[in-house]
């Protein structure tokens, strides 16, 4: 089972004369989630039989907005890091009614023995706090007023994986799957995958929204972006939003410009397609301009893994993308902003979504920025060629280190 959130409700006597929550009170209450969460997995006995006492090394809280009696507050306990004798858990403390982030925390724990020496964090810790319930659903996290399911993996620096439409954060299972020294976030978006879709509210800012909620969540300042398609109209958004915290971005398979005229036209065509036909209609009309010609005629399995996750999808979710990505803005005079972020830009050479000559705008529009052409991937390079996109991922994220620095275009 995974980590559960936990619920727990603000009494009178946590709270001080100006009647909100007392800061001093916060301690107890992120104590309390923690204690919860243990009791309805391993229990204590987790930490008793590996005769390895949980203390408190360090604590930090910042304290968001005030809680009053009666308020319900969910507490969501995150893993940061794993050492030999010592983890840091990230909690955070969000009002039920109005998802209002009140609290958030970091606590750093060192395993000591009965005599207070340290001794190894137990077997099995990383593995409960991080794995998905026995259902294979991810985890669920409550950003913005919604809930989404989540894929997180591993310790380490961030990186964000932002899929594209209709599709879900399972199209970047082999990078999450190979990059073992970071620690990879991969949600799905609103409408799409396990996450909720609500009937309206769907523009790139709202996504941008609720992924910079995603990262408050889990205690992330900074992170390195990775977007696909949409996931790169996405990915855009939050560099206008919060460039600060984006320490690297890789684009795959999208563009910077603007729908034009007749591609508006044609959202609106699809928007009647799914409305009509639901989501097996758009399946069916997007699988032969999504694969290239050679995947769809060497890699069936996966052109079937691809049509199955276009054809889940909420008809919800996929009207609000399309209007979502029918108004998004030109990206393209943002482009010259970006010199300080170190950047690739990846795409299929038989991409015919957002075609090679819309991923050279950006990788000339943004100074330094480095340009990899995939022969034989379509439009789902992380999926069709998924070898060499991890590889081009890795290479960048390992020059990410302050020294290192590569620049160019090259085709592989
Ligand atoms: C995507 O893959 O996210 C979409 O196909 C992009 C688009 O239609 O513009």
């Amino acid at each position: 089972m995974a980590p559960p959130d936990v619920d727990l409700t603000v009494y009178p006597d946590e709270c001080d004369s100006f009647g909100h929550l007392n800061q001093a009170a916060f301690l107890s209450l992120f104590e309390r989630a923690r204690w919860e969460m243990l009791a309805r997995g391993p229990g204590m006995d987790f930490f008793t039989r590996a005769a390895a006492s949980p203390a408190v090394r360090k604590a930090e809280i910042e304290y968001h907005a005030p809680a009053f009696p009666g308020d319900v507050l969910r507490f969501q306990t995150t893993l940061l890091h794993v050492g030999h004798t010592s983890f840091t858990l990230r909690q955070s403390a969000r009002r039920v009614q109005g998802d209002a982030l009140i609290a958030t925390a970091e606590f750093i724990f060192v395993c000591i023995d009965r005599d207070g020496r340290p001794v190894a964090v137990p077997a099995g810790w990383e593995q409960f706090m991080n794995q998905r319930s026995p259902g294979g659903t991810l985890r669920r996290l409550t950003v913005n007023g919604v809930n989404l399911g989540v894929e997180i993996k591993g310790t380490g620096p961030a990186i964000l994986f932002i899929h594209g439409y209709p599709l879900d954060h399972s199209i970047w299972q082999a990078q999450v799957a190979a990059l073992e020294d970071w620690m990879r976030i991969a949600p799905d978006l609103r409408g799409m995958g396990q996450s909720d879709a609500p009937d309206l509210g769907y523009s790139m800012a709202t996504y941008a929204e609720d992924l910079l909620a995603l990262l408050d969540t889990l205690g992330l300042k900074e992170v390195v972006l990775c977007g696909l398609s949409m996931g790169g109209y996405i990915a855009f958004e939050l560099l206008r939003r919060a460039q600060n915290r984006i320490r690297g971005l890789i684009l795959m398979d999208t563009r910077a410009e603007a729908d034009s005229p007749e591609g508006k036209r044609a959202r609106d065509v699809a928007m009647a397609q799914a409305r009509e036909g639901g989501a097996q209609a758009i399946a069916d009309a997007m699988l032969p301009k999504m694969l290239s010609p050679r995947t769809l005629r060497e890699n069936p399995a996966l052109a079937e893994q691809v049509r199955k996750m276009m054809a889940s999808m909420e008809v919800a979710g996929l009207l609000g993308a399309l209007g979502a990505m029918r108004d998004r803005p030109d990206s393209t005079p943002l482009l010259k902003e970006l010199s300080g972020i170190p950047t690739l830009v990846v795409v299929g050479a038989e991409d015919q979504v957002t075609t090679p000559d819309s991923a050279k705008i950006i990788a000339d529009g943004i100074p330094g920025a480095r340009l990899a052409i995939v022969s034989g991937a379509g439009h789902l390079t992380p999926l069709e060629r998924a070898p060499e996109a991890t590889a081009l991922v890795v290479e960048f994220l390992r020059s990410l280190s302050p020294e290192a620095h590569s620049h160019g275009h090259e085709t592989i």
